[in-house]
């Protein structure tokens, strides 16, 4: 399991300080969520914040582009430093281009999910992507209560892969916190986003290792 502390949580005036003390709790991985106030009704961080994160932390940085548009931003993102790029398949007629591109680039390709999107859209695009990101609140806002179902959507996702002899990695996002980690890794999940559950309460480094601990 890797634990990808999403910074929107984040006192961003520490931002160096807050990613050394995930890191040293034990993260594996940056998520960074970029929102257009389009796609997402919330206005968040750019290429800039990437930039910044990537001078701070070794860690590899996954950037959640809720956005409309994507293809033309993905570029900026890789530039300023992200490793990992997911796009959001709602916002995306030409997905499998973009994904291509990112492959291209050396960049691992992520096609992210909300809840209300059946596994359905990954029917034809699964084989171009590195990681599936199985949104399990309504993107837009950090702090908001786990979606129930999308513990069997994570279930089911992961069958799909395994029927087609795929490695591609599920990725959860929204609500995740020290009682449903378990669950979810049981479930098929590798990638637990956390953001409030790391940053919103108080020691972040206790925090992550307590998430940690919680998913064993
Ligand atoms: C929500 C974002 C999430 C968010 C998670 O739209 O995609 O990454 O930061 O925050 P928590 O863990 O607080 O639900
Ligand atoms: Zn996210």
């Amino acid at each position: 399991m890797i634990l990808a502390p999403s910074i929107l949580s984040a006192d961003l005036g520490h931002l160096a300080d807050e990613l050394q003390r995930a890191e040293r709790g034990g993260a594996g991985l940056v998520h960074l969520d970029v929102m257009d106030g389009h796609f997402v009704p919330n206005i968040t961080l750019g290429p800039l914040v990437v930039q910044a994160a990537r001078k701070a932390t070794r860690l590899p940085i996954d950037a959640h582009l809720m956005i409309e548009h994507a293809e033309r931003y993905v570029d900026a993102f890789a530039d300023a430093g992200a490793g990992w790029i997911s796009v959001h398949v709602e916002a995306q007629p030409h997905l499998q281009r973009t994904l291509a591109h990112l492959r291209g680039r050396g960049l691992r390709a992520g096609v992210a999910l909300n809840p209300a999107t059946p596994l359905s859209a990954l029917e034809e695009i699964l084989p171009d992507a590195d990681y599936v990101l199985v949104m399990s609140v309504n993107p837009g806002f950090g702090g908001q209560r786990f979606l129930p179902g999308s513990l069997d959507k994570v279930r089911r996702l992961r069958r799909m892969v395994q029927e087609r002899g795929l490695s591609v990695a599920i990725e959860v996002d929204g609500g995740v916190e020290a009682g449903n980690v378990k669950a979810l890794v049981e479930a098929g999940a590798e990638i637990l986003v956390a953001g409030s559950a790391v940053f919103g309460q108080g020691d972040v480094e206790a925090s992550a290792r307590r998430l940690i601990e919680a998913a064993r």
